[in-house]
């Protein structure tokens, strides 16, 4: 029984070893593939929504959720970690979340993710520097296709939006903090 105990763990042991040279080196390609094969993924939307909801489930939801969210980080010097937000039409939804990577609070140096036209942008800054109520967005904006709430240091939303919005026009996201959308802004484009 000892020895058989003994070649089990034997036999676990080169299995682990083997397994783990085996994987280094097939793994470098795969992820490299993954992540230029973003168009060829495309078959797969069904779990975009549940994988946006599902963040424990680590394994399974991984690879819709790269396909079907993105983050975007914002810090205390006023700055998006991008210019642009790159949004995959195969998804049914595709979120957004925003992670505010400072210290400061969000009364001094609040960031949120508004995204709308172009062309509307102006107007919806305009009209959202007065609505610090509703996080500078104003209420029901019919020009706002999505935004999310307004941040603080250590703290991060999420907006969900339907791709389908995106289509025909040029889109933009900002942060609507007054003062902030200068450097805060970038285009949302649509990609395969
Ligand atoms: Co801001």
């Amino acid at each position: 029984m000892k020895a058989y105990l003994a070649l089990i763990s034997a036999a676990v042991i080169g299995l682990a070893a083997c397994s783990q040279e085996a994987a280094k080196p097939a793994e470098a390609p795969a992820a490299s593939a993954a992540s230029e094969a973003v168009p060829a993924e495309t078959t797969a939307p069904a779990d975009a929504a549940p994988a946006s909801e599902a963040a424990p489930a680590d394994a399974a939801a991984a690879p819709a959720a790269g396909n079907c969210a993105t983050t975007v980080e914002a810090n205390d010097a006023m700055q998006f970690n991008t210019k642009e937000i790159q949004v995959s039409k195969a998804c049914k939804e595709f979120t957004v979340t925003l992670k505010h990577t400072g210290t400061q609070p969000k009364e001094s140096m609040g960031h949120n993710i508004v995204i709308g036209k172009a062309e509307d942008m102006d107007g919806i800054f305009k009209d959202g520097a007065g609505a610090a109520a509703t996080d500078y967005v104003k209420a029901d904006d019919a020009r706002v296709v999505a935004h999310t709430k307004l941040v603080g240091g250590g703290e991060e939303a999420s907006l969900t939006l339907d791709p389908a919005k995106l289509a025909g026009g040029e889109y933009k996201f900002a942060c609507t903090f007054p003062g902030h959308g200068a450097l805060m802004n970038g285009k949302v484009t649509l990609v395969d």
